[in-house]
Order: structure tokens, then sequence, then C-alpha cells
């Protein structure tokens, strides 16, 4: 089978040329030129470890805040850099205070290691979890709207809901979500570890009351960048993982919030501060603005998609509509035996041992089926798609 096309996107991102890259959902993948821009900045940390920390940092931490802040409009004081949306959502979940009356919503959906938070948190505090069953296939937004709200009673503190699902691919209608659950008192817990660079995004006006999201997945920064966003309402309530100085810093103008979550300890915050040249440089590197990529990405998940079903005589679970730039399948299998949640299905290895073609396939029990999530970057090439059904159609009929 001939090897498919790369996209002229591709040189710019380091990724293994003999490789079909069609992941990028699960870790992100970041260009050559912000990889440069990083190690730059950690040269700037070594020059002079103090006055870097206690000077250069500060200034940087917030222009990588007020770049955030322009791209997902809201304050930049309400947000806290953070290394990934698990520590967004632990720091939520550790902060606030559960007991027996009360209940914690999470739909199905949900991110394993999300799901085990809420279910940590409630275990410790007697807080009972509410799981709401949302279909897959799942045909319209209204649906899961109702599916969510006939699960809210007045004991429901908080209700973890996603942008865009993480093993269905769907892109919820969170905003009408979190206007309905926030009018009701529950206090929404977005997680957007899916969001920035892949989904417009208005924090002011979506108006949750904590947002979680990842920059090195679809901004392409760094491995370890990520925001948290907690309206200024609830600040006081909120604390970082770490316990540090900010805790006891005379307040002066800055709030306890800002204090708290500035300064975590000494880490390496290279991924930080590369965030406000992510924003404007891979614009500029691909021609595009910011809204052109997502776009660009959703046209290319949409037909990559179709291609797949058409090969492979699989109806679309969702509708296009429901598509941001990762698009899941259910395969044609009805023999679930010898297969686990915990170890790789054969065809992902099979895929990507004999066809060099990176792509998450995976069982899972409920809706059970096995799984292909497929992704799509700028850096992608719809022959890629092409040359993933061709293979997987042998591969689904050995
Ligand atoms: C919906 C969702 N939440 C949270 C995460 C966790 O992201 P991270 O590993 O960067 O913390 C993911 C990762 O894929 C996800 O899809």
């Amino acid at each position: 089978m001939k090897k498919p096309e790369k996209s002229s996107m591709n040189k710019f991102w380091g990724l293994d040329e003999e490789t079909i890259f069609l992941n990028h959902g699960s870790y992100g993948a970041t260009p050559k030129i912000v990889l440069d821009e990083q190690n730059r900045w950690m040269k700037i940390i070594e020059k002079d470890p103090v006055r870097f920390f206690e000077e250069i940092a500060p200034k940087a931490l917030l222009k990588s805040r007020m770049a955030i802040a322009n791209f997902v409009k809201c304050d930049h004081d309400d947000l806290a850099l953070i290394e990934n949306a698990t520590s967004g959502v632990n720091t939520i979940l550790k902060s606030l205070d559960f007991n027996i009356d009360d209940e914690i919503l999470v739909p199905n959906h949900a991110y394993q290691a999300c799901r085990n938070t809420v279910d940590y948190v409630a275990k410790r505090s007697g807080a009972k979890v509410i799981t709401c069953d949302i279909p897959f296939p799942v045909y319209n937004d209204d649906i899961i709207i109702q599916r969510i709200m006939d699960c809210v009673t007045e004991k429901t503190k908080i209700a973890l809901i996603d942008t865009v699902t993480s093993p269905t691919g769907i892109k919820m209608p969170f905003e009408k979500i979190v206007n309905l659950l926030e009018n009701k008192g529950v206090m929404v817990l977005l997680d957007a570890a899916h969001g920035i660079g892949m989904i417009p995004l208005n924090l002011d006006e979506i108006g949750a009351s904590f947002t979680t999201s990842n920059c090195h997945k679809w901004l392409c920064a760094p491995k370890g960048s990520a925001f948290l966003h907690v309206r200024k309402d609830l600040q006081e309530l909120i604390h970082p993982l770490t316990i540090s100085h900010g805790m006891t810093m005379p307040i002066n103008d800055i709030s306890r919030f800002r204090h708290e979550f500035d300064w975590t300890g000494t880490r390496d915050i290279s991924a930080w501060c590369v965030i406000p040249f992510v924003i404007s440089e891979i614009s500029k590197m691909v021609g595009m603005t910011w809204d052109e990529i997502m776009k660009h990405n959703n046209k290319l998940i949409i037909e990559a998609r179709k291609k797949l079903c058409e090969k492979l005589n699989i109806n679309p679970p969702c509708p296009e509509k429901m598509l941001s730039s990762i698009a899941t399948l259910k395969l044609n299998f009805e023999d679930f035996s010898n297969l686990s949640v915990h170890e790789s299905d054969p065809i992902h290895l099979e895929l990507l041992e004999t066809y060099n073609i990176q792509v998450p396939v995976w069982y899972w029990p409920d809706p059970e089926g096995r799984y292909i999530r497929i992704s799509a970057q700028i850096y992608n090439h719809l022959d890629e798609y092409e040359y993933l059904a061709n293979v997987l159609e042998n591969v689904c009929e050995n």
C-alpha cells in the first residue's frame, strides 16, 4: 500500500517521519520553534536563577496569563497557571468541602483520571456520586442536556462537565449546560482539557464556577502547561494542591488567590513562559489565525470521519456539528472476549507495529465496544486517514 502524503505543515513539527501520527488528542505535539523558545527560557533561568525567580518570572508569568486571558476572554487575575487538567480538577475537588448531604454529578463519558478524583473526594467525605448516563451513539444536544438536568437534585453541589469528551469525542453543549446548572445553584467544574486552541471559549460569558484547560494539547504549547480559571466570588475557597509561601504573605493589593497560585515551590516554569510566543508565533508559522486553525482542523476531522465510516460501513455515532477536531467510532465487532480496558487493543498494536499508524483503539465496557479515536491537527493530511481506512478494513477483516 502506497504511503500517504503528509501535510506541508508537517515540517514544522519534529514528529517521526515514518509514523502516521493521528493522535494529537492524547498529549498534543509541540512545533520545533516552540521547543527552541522553551530552551531559550531554560537558559535564561540558569543564567541567574535568583534573578530569574525573583524579578523576571513574575513579569513573564503575568504576560502568559494576559495572553491566555485575551484568548479565552476573561480577567487574567482569575487565572492560575498549572501543569495539566488533571491537577486542575484535583485542585478544585480537593479544595471544596463535601459532606454526606452532597451529590457530585458526573457524566459517564468523563475522563477516567478525573472520574477517579470525583470518587476519591466522595469516598473520603461521604458525598454521593451521581453518574449521568449519556448515550453513545448520540444524535442531538437536547438528549445530553435533558439527561444531565434530570440528575440534578437539591443536593447537587458540583457537576464535572467536559467541553469535549475524551472517550467519545463529543463536543458537549457545554455553554447551555453550564448556564442551566449554575442558574440552579450547581457549581460547574468545566473540564476543558480539549479546549483552548480547539474550540472557541469565552469564559466570562460561559460563567462556569471553575474551568481548567490544557495548553499542551490543542494550543501546541510544551508539556506541563495548563490553566485553571476560578470565578472571583469563589476564589477564597480554592487553594493550590501545594501550600506554600502565598498562604501567609501580606495581602497588599494582590489577592490571596494570586499569592497562593503564583508560587508553589521551585520548578521549571519554562513551559508557562513560552505561552505568549506559542499564541503569536504558531499562527504566523502556519499563516492562519487561531480561528482559522480551529476551523481547518474541524473540517479535516469531518472529512476524515466520513472516509472511515464509508470504508468500514459504520454509521456516524454523532452528528457533524458535535465534532471538534477529534472523532470516535465504534468498530463493527461483537465478540469482546480476551479484551480489557487495562491493556492495549490488539488492533492498536497491529496498526502501530505493522503499519506505523499511531491511533488509539481500545475496548470500553459501557457502552460495550471497541473504539477508535482519530485526531486532526494542522500537520495532518486527509490522505493519512484514507490510508488508515484502507489498512483498518484489512485488519478488521482478519
Ligand atoms: C477530558 C479530559 N480531561 C482531562 C484530561 C487530562 O489531561 P492531562 O493528562 O493533561 O492532565 C484529558 C486528557 O486527555 C481529557 O481528555
